[in-house]
């Protein structure tokens, strides 16, 4: 039950970045989801953006570690200091969620046990009630969607671990199907290739500023180069080479294959009248992923489906997520509506496509 001074929080815990949306207040807090641990003391020497900052320069005895993995909870101890620290940030010296209400996102498809251990994550950290909903609902409905309409709509979130397709109707997901592959993963692919192709071996921070500055899906882009510095393998000297986009556009390539198969998939498990839909209503595009340049053309050329991008792409699931609280906080969560038959097989269809997508 709301209590009249509850805070409510929409938290989008994510692979690569943790944003924190507070109702009345909008996005309070944008953090890397990294922690810097001392392993002789077991010390918190760093959260965020300062703990990022230290990947790839730090000492040996300092361990740099992202506590989730393909958006799952992969270190529950780890994830808990980071969630107090996050929350001591934006609460000043409170460092609990006292008197608080939060709705974390998770990826579609995980299993009850692992939405439960999310949510009893918050609740350890004090909060009144914490419920976990499906990423791409939450991010719909903070790009600006009418989700509880019964239209099809598919959302695309290329995040940090996860790539996840999703058809929603009548505020539930019809249809999903979830790869994890995503930004990172593109960013090793870089890393890999300028190992092998010029003998240098770079960090996965550079790897990530090619990709953000040099990345393209699109084939026909203007030509654009980076300098970029590594350590030499053979010598193991510091040595510079020039990287251009057309490499790099190879790289995002065969990623970009995995995406409209996945996308293909998902339409593949939806109901025709909801495939039609989402011809008429386009695709929306969101999550970190959806900046890469020309990534939404190429989308909508392989496709041919309209692509959006949200407005907010790295804050609109945390922005959805805390809207789902609603007014008085009395929204039903998206994961309790009740289904209909046709409505669950193809939700746990998704599901169990998901397990198959592994890679
Ligand atoms: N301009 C850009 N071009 C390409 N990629 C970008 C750009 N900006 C951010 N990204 C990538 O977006 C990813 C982070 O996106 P996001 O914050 O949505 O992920 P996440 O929610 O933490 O992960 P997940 O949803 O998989 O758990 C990172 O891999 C980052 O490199
Ligand atoms: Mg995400």
């Amino acid at each position: 039950m709301l209590k009249r001074f509850d805070k409510l929080y929409g938290i989008d815990l994510g692979t690569s970045n943790t944003v924190i949306y507070e109702k009345g207040k909008g996005i309070v807090l944008s953090e890397p989801s990294v922690v810097a641990v001392n392993q002789n003391t077991g010390e918190l020497l760093a959260v965020g953006a300062e703990a990022q900052a230290m990947v790839g320069r730090a000492p040996g005895y300092v361990d740099i570690t992202y506590p989730l993995t393909n958006g799952v909870i992969a270190n529950i101890e780890m994830t808990s200091r980071m969630l107090q620290h996050f929350i001591k940030k934006i609460q000043g010296r409170k460092s609990l969620l006292r008197s608080s209400q939060v709705y974390i996102s998770v990826p579609c498809g995980i299993t009850n046990v692992q939405k439960r251990a999310v949510e009893e994550t918050i609740i350890h950290k004090g909060a009144r009630r914490a419920v976990a909903v499906e990423e791409p609902l939450a991010a719909a409905l903070g790009a600006g969607l009418l989700i509880d309409e019964p239209i099809g709509h598919l959302v695309l979130d290329i995040g940090g671990g996860t790539c996840q397709v999703a058809v929603l109707s009548l505020g539930g997901i019809v249809a999903s199907h979830t790869v994890h592959r995503a930004g990172m993963s593109i960013d090793q692919d870089i890393m890999d290739y300028v190992k092998k192709q010029y003998s240098l071996e770079i960090g996965e921070r550079t790897a990530e500023e090619i990709k953000k500055r040099i990345g393209t899906a699109n084939a026909s882009a203007e030509e654009r180069t980076l300098d970029i510095r590594g350590r030499d393998m053979i010598s193991g000297l510091p040595r510079s080479v020039r990287l251009s986009s057309g490499e790099i556009y190879l790289l995002v390539d065969d990623f970009f294959k995995t995406l409209v198969e996945a996308i293909r998939t998902t339409l593949d498990q939806c109901p025709p009248e909801l495939a039609g839909d989402v011809i008429e209503q386009g695709i929306l595009l969101c999550g970190g992923g959806a900046l890469l340049e020309g990534i939404d053309k190429r989308i909508q050329a392989e496709t041919g489906v309209h692509v959006h991008i949200a407005e907010d792409p790295l804050d609109c699931t945390a922005l959805g997520a805390g809207m789902m609280l609603g007014e008085h906080g009395s929204r039903r969560s998206m994961n309790q509506r009740t289904y209909k038959p046709e409505e669950q097989v193809a939700v746990s269809k998704g599901s169990s496509n998901r397990e198959g997508s592994k890679q």
